[in-house]
C-alpha cells in the first residue's frame, strides 16, 4: 500500500475539512477548523492523516484525557475504502496512545452508522451500553 501516515500539518487543513464534509462527519454545532485548532493545541501528535503522495486519503483525531483515550473523525476517502487505510489509522492512534500510557481507548458511533460499527467489530472493539451525556461549554457559532 503506497499510503503513509503522519501527524497533520498546516497544509493539510483544507483537505482534512473537505474529507470530513465528504464523509458526513461534520456537524452544524462543531466548527471543524476550531476542532482542529483545539486538538493540535493539546495532542498534535495524535491528529493523524493518511496520504498517498500529495493526496489526503484518511484522517483520525485521537485524544488522551489522562484516564481514557478517544478516537474522533476517523475517515477514509470514499474511493479508497477497503484498502486498510481505516485500520492503519486506528492502529497508529492506538500505538501512540499506548506510548502515552493510556490503558483504554473509546469512541462514539451513531447507531445508524452500521458501516463504522462493522468496521470497529473487525478491530475487536466491544460495544458498551452506558448512556452518553454532554454539555456544551463553548459555542462555536
Ligand atoms: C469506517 C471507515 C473509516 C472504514 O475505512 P476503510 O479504510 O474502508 O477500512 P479498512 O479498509 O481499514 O477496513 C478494515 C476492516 O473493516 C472492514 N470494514 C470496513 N468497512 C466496512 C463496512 N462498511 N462493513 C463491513 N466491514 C467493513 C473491512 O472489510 C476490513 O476487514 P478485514 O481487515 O477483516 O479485511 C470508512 O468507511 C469511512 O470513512 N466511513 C465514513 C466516516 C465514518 O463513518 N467514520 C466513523 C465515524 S465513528
Amino acid at each position: 500500500m503506497p499510503v503513509s501516515l503522519r501527524p497533520l500539518v498546516d497544509a493539510d487543513v483544507a483537505s482534512v475539512v473537505a474529507l470530513w464534509e465528504t464523509c458526513g462527519l461534520t456537524r452544524p454545532w462543531n466548527d471543524p477548523l476550531r476542532d482542529l485548532e483545539r486538538a493540535r493545541a493539546t495532542w498534535p501528535d495524535l491528529l493523524l492523516v493518511a496520504v498517498d503522495g500529495a493526496e489526503l486519503v484518511g484522517t483520525v483525531m485521537a485524544g488522551y484525557d489522562g484516564h481514557r483515550g478517544w478516537l474522533y473523525y476517523l475517515a477514509s476517502a470514499p474511493d479508497r475504502r477497503g484498502e486498510g487505510i481505516g485500520r492503519a489509522l486506528v492502529e497508529a492512534a492506538e500505538h501512540r496512545l499506548i506510548a502515552l500510557g493510556c490503558p483504554k481507548v473509546m469512541l462514539m458511533v451513531r447507531e445508524s452508522n452500521t458501516g463504522a460499527r462493522a468496521f470497529y467489530d473487525t478491530l475487536d472493539y466491544a460495544w458498551e451500553t452506558s448512556a452518553l451525556a454532554g454539555k456544551r461549554l463553548i459555542a462555536d457559532d
